[in-house]
């Protein structure tokens, strides 16, 4: 059977072949990681945090460098973590919608008065 991966907040699931890059993972799981890099480590976009990382590969000796001590932090890079057992990973939200969301929260709090 194949390695399945959980991605929080949406709690979405999905099982993928071992070696299976988190960012290819997000894809078949229609979870929404921001890249511009297209997964080639450059980008920095891709981060993630890890909420249950056993069953993720060690981050390589590139994604250290770029990563420092985030890594420490509970950090990865989607496109460089690969699945290689059960694991639980949390996407970071969206800036943009972090935004929208705060002002709409703001309009309402301001409707109320
Ligand atoms: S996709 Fe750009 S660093 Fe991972």
């Amino acid at each position: 059977m194949n390695p399945e991966i959980r991605f929080l907040p949406d709690d979405k699931k999905v099982q993928v072949k071992p070696g299976t890059t988190v960012l290819d993972a997000s894809k078949k799981a229609r979870v929404h990681i921001r890249t511009r890099c297209d997964g080639n480590a450059s980008c920095l976009m891709c981060k993630v945090t890890v909420e249950d990382g056993a069953g993720l590969s060690g981050p390589g000796e590139n994604e250290r460098r770029k990563l420092g001590e985030m890594i420490e932090r509970g950090f990865r890079l989607a496109c460089q973590a690969k699945v290689l057992r059960g694991c639980t990973v949390r996407v970071p939200e969206d800036p943009l919608k972090a935004a929208i969301r705060a002002q709409l929260a703001k309009q309402r709090e301001e409707e109320q008065w």
